[in-house]
């Protein structure tokens, strides 16, 4: 045996024992730090989770998308000094290629549509459940690795798109028992601040860039917010007036400040609006600080937050009109969001609304004598053709055990196989919510 069939079969084996080429690695048991195993438990709510996303998605008709794990480094290069970029888990692969775990899935998406050019008919309603790669600073919900639900709209240029965006998220709280005074979404619009950076003559290259510090602000002292951005070439009184306008937080006053004929306001305006119609307006409040950590954001940014303030951003997205001609494709109108799978778990968690997921089994069929194993599998495949789950018990085991068994996987039948009712083609099936007991031919089993 090599170590590998001694670990697998848990086998210690002394040294003496083991051929002198071979020897035994103990491991560590846990994933790397930051990354997670899904044992069954964990793997059945997270299927209830990602259930629930994909149903959403589907409610808006979208269509479900992915795209690899690993991608070119150079997809998730940008200049702008984005956090994401330092977290980056990138290698050269035996190839000599730079290759990168996504990040995020944005970059994906762009590369694709890129690449579908002209053979895509537009609007694309896309959304993708895919696993992300971080280095991050670890904190409660932020984690190494995490899955991020997308919904992505490519196309259409109006905030008819973000409204609808939105729509699907806080169709999704609903479903899971959250509500509106547990979350809230923190809407603003990047266009704020290029207002501002218009009127002092500030370079467009430089907005993606004030962005990124700008988002640095609830973790960064002021003094270091004022430095970046004087080293991004602001003067000291176009810091004062940005730094004011990112203090606003109604819709009325922002309108004061910036008069109400820019595309910054009547954006948001028309937002709060069509949230009305949707329904989900006390959901949604506006607030000039929100402007998400990622470069290619051009209008309306919004994040999902936990009323008590406990937990980091549940979800985030925004517009990005111009992330494909930054690929050297053509630009498209496009806006999106990313929603994590541990924030979330977290708040659920907090509220008391982690759901009972158990295994659910249709039938547990058990043979009573090893003789019977046999029939018992051919009762077991006679169910499976007919679309049922079955738990066939492969050993031969007591009574006690399999009902044992029987209750652990929520089976709702046993079906035994005797011999006396199996020699008439029959089996013994016990109902096991009602506790209705009968003999029955197997192929009337239903
Ligand atoms: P993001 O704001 O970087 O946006 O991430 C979106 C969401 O992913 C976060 O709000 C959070 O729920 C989750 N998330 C991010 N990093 C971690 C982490 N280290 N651990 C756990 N959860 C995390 C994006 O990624 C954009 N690509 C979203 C988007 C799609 N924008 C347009 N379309």
């Amino acid at each position: 045996a090599n170590s590998n069939d001694n670990a697998r079969s848990g086998r210690s084996g002394s040294l003496s024992s083991i051929p002198a080429h071979d020897f035994v690695q103990k491991i560590d048991v846990n994933p790397p730090k930051g990354t997670r195993d899904f044992p069954p438990e964990d793997m059945r709510l997270r299927n209830w989770l990602f259930n629930h996303f994909r149903e959403v998605s589907q409610m808006f008709a979208f269509e479900e998308v992915d795209f690899p794990v690993l991608e070119s480094e150079a997809l998730f290069i940008r200049k702008a000094g984005e956090e994401i970029r330092d977290q980056l888990y990138c290698f050269e692969d035996r190839g000599n290629r730079r290759v990168a775990l996504r990040p995020e899935l944005t970059p994906s998406l762009a590369r694709l549509v890129i690449q579908k050019g002209k053979s895509l008919s537009l609007p694309l309603k896309w959304f993708a459940v895919g696993q992300c790669w971080r280095y991050e600073r670890m904190t409660r919900g932020r984690r190494r690795e995490h899955y991020q639900w997308n919904m992505d709209i490519i196309g259409v240029p109006d905030v008819t798109a973000e409204a609808e965006l939105i729509s699907s998220i806080v169709t999704f709280f609903k479903r899971i028992g959250i509500t509106a005074s547990d979350v809230g979404f923190k809407v603003s619009s990047r266009k704020v601040l290029q207002e501002v950076l218009r009127c002092y003559s500030i370079p467009n290259e430089l907005f993606g860039k004030v962005c990124i510090i700008i988002d640095k602000i609830e973790k960064l002292p002021i003094d270091e917010i004022k430095k970046e951005l004087r080293s991004a070439e602001l003067s000291d009184e176009a810091i004062e007036e940005l730094l004011q306008v990112l203090s606003v937080k109604s819709l009325a006053k922002l309108e004061e400040k910036l008069g109400a004929a820019g595309e910054a306001v009547s954006d948001l305006q028309q937002l709060f609006s069509l949230a009305e119609k949707f329904g989900y307006s006390e959901w949604i409040q506006f607030d000039a600080s929100v402007v998400r950590g990622l470069a290619y954001y051009t209008g309306i940014v919004f994040e999902g937050f936990d009323r008590e303030g406990k937990l980091r951003a549940i979800c985030g997205g925004g517009r990005y009109d111009r992330l494909l001609s930054t690929f050297g494709g053509e630009d498209i109108p496009a806006c999106g969001f990313g929603f994590g799978d541990a924030v979330i778990l977290e708040l659920l968690k907090e509220k008391g609304l982690i759901p009972e997921v158990g295994q659910q089994v249709e039938n547990i069929v058990c043979a009573l004598d090893t003789d019977l194993q046999g029939a018992a599998a051919s009762v077991a495949t006679i169910l499976r053709e007919k679309g049922q789950s079955v738990d066939l018990v492969l050993e031969n085991k007591p009574l006690k055990w399999v009902f044992k068994r029987a209750a652990r996987i929520n089976a709702r039948r046993l079906i035994l196989v005797g011999s006396s009712e199996w020699e008439k083609g029959e089996v013994s099936v016990k109902n096991l919510s009602s506790g209705e007991q009968y003999q029955i031919e197997v192929d009337r089993l239903e």
